[in-house]
């Protein structure tokens, strides 16, 4: 029998379906699974597929092409160590083991190094996109030495959505650039899900009704807001419960669970000091959402507005729609911002030479956070490939100007009517802080000085220079 181009361990969902993508381009694919009999079924349910399945990793190993290619999709952490260790015995020089789940960078690192010592070659690939991305197209992030990148380009170029017949899929950078842009992504796909939610809440709060909403999304689809989440946002609000009839979204439990590249992102800004007001927002709402049996206990106990029923007031429902519009895509904005922001700090403490155009490019197909919104990105990175801030690029500042009246007036209705909006909320009072030319650390610093003689730069004396005030006014006991 031929050789197989391509092979891969751990067969769930995800792993299934890219083995489907890879071998629909024409390749031979080899698969084994640590439970044999999952192999079985997946060989018994694709009988015309150019398939091998391994029982054994041996056997999974030999029916390779060298340098062979294998791709890992089994859980991240310690499995993802355990099949490597399993596979070294076995490997030739220069074989190559991607890992395409979701680790965390600092991990595709320490593996990588591990395993360049030993001869061998180790990409960490992002890949987004879900179920359907795995089968159709994903967007993949692959990093690591050029030169493997170079031989897995053609398989990873065929296997990738493509958006106006460019794939989405590029060399990330070395070492763990890709698996590090994978957690960014899926940081900013907790922003851009949260947002979502907090328009949802206010319209919900507003008395929309589901259908109303549908139309809603659908319509913003339509514009600049088309992207994935939002067309799936629409489509949700029409889904009827199969057993009760009732909209499905009404049914479901407002607990939020989360895997954990979100809290992974938000750690990392916080270790790289960028301010990461968006993206902690989302991780901190999906966190509330599950302590359930508290927020139940203290709805009884702490006051504020009846958040289930506002007034609109003078405002018609298509001003509110717009003006929530705006606050979603303002605050889409500073999300953005802040996550290339942590990308650019990162990529340059570790010269991974990352193109921040490019990374929003092979966003714009296959992946969750696809997005219409992406090519404008891709757009100011190729005009200023050292843009200090996304929301500096004039296309981006027209909208933010534009939008940012209507923005605070949401986040102004959302707090008198006590619904919070930590995204909203917390986006605006970045994008307000980033253009204060004066902020009230003045204060701050004195408090600094008087307890801890930190000391302070004065605004009439030169940059750099420090002074310590010895007389702050005594405590009286
Ligand atoms: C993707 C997604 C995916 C992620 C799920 C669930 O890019 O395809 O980011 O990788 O695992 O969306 O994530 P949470 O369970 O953390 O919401």
């Amino acid at each position: 029998m031929s050789k197989s181009d391509f092979g891969l361990i751990g067969l769930a969902v995800m792993g299934q379906n890219l083995v489907l993508n890879v071998e629909s381009r024409g390749f031979q694919v080899s698969v084994y699974n640590r439970t044999t009999s999952v192999t079985d079924q997946f060989i018994a349910a694709n009988p015309d597929k150019n398939l091998v399945g391994a029982q054994s990793l041996e056997e999974f190993v030999q029916s390779l092409a060298t340098p062979r290619k294998i791709q890992i999709m089994v859980k991240a952490g310690g499995p993802v160590d355990a099949v490597i260790e399993s596979l070294i015995p076995l490997l030739d020089q220069d074989d190559i083991i991607i890992d395409g789940g979701n680790t965390l960078y600092t991990d595709t690192e320490r593996r990588e190094k591990y395993l360049s010592e030993k001869g061998f070659r180790f990409i960490g690939a992002g890949v987004s996109g879900g179920e359907e991305g795995a089968l159709k197209g994903p967007s993949i992030m692959p990093g690591g030495p050029a030169s493997t990148w170079a031989i897995m380009q053609p398989i990873f170029e065929s296997i990738s959505a493509k958006v106006d017949g460019v794939p989405c899929v590029t060399h990330i950078g070395e070492g763990g650039a890709g698996h590090f842009v994978k957690m960014v992504h899926n940081g900013i796909e907790y922003g851009d899900m949260q947002l979502i939610c907090e328009a949802y809440n206010i319209f919900k709060a507003a008395g929309f009704s589901n259908e109303e909403q549908a139309a809603i999304f659908a319509d913003w689809n339509a514009g600049d807001l088309e992207s994935y989440l939002i067309e799936i946002t629409a489509n949700i609000f029409k889904q009827k419960d199969a057993e009760t009839g009732k909209d499905i979204v009404d049914l479901i439990v407002d607990k939020a669970g989360q895997k954990g590249t979100g809290r992974w992102t938000v750690m990392g800004s916080v270790e790289q000091a960028v301010p990461f007001s968006t993206i902690a927002g989302s991780v901190e709402a999906r966190i509330l959402s599950s302590m359930r049996d508290q927020r139940k206990l203290a709805s009884g106990i702490l006051q504020g507005p009846d958040n289930w029923n506002f007034d609109l007031g003078s405002l018609s429902k298509e001003e509110l729609v717009k003006k929530v519009r705006n606050a979603l895509y303002s605050s889409k904005i500073v999300s953005y911002a802040q996550g290339l922001d942590l990308i650019a700090k990162v990529g340059k403490e570790k010269n991974w030479g990352l193109n921040l155009g490019a990374i929003a490019r092979i966003w714009r197909g296959g992946c969750i956070i696809r997005a219409r919104f992406l090519n404008h990105i891709t757009e100011a990175y190729e005009t200023d490939a050292n843009l200090t801030n996304l929301m500096l690029a004039p296309f981006f500042t027209k909208v933010l100007n534009s939008g940012q009246q209507d923005w605070r007036e949401v986040v102004a209705l959302a707090a008198t009517n006590g619904i919070p909006v930590p995204s909203f909320g917390g986006s605006l009072s970045y994008y307000d802080a980033y253009r204060a030319e004066r902020v009230p650390a003045n204060l701050l610093q004195a408090q600094r000085d008087f307890f801890g003689a930190h000391t302070y730069e004065r605004i009439d004396k030169p940059e750099g220079e420090f002074f310590h005030t010895e007389d702050w006014p005594e405590l009286i006991d």
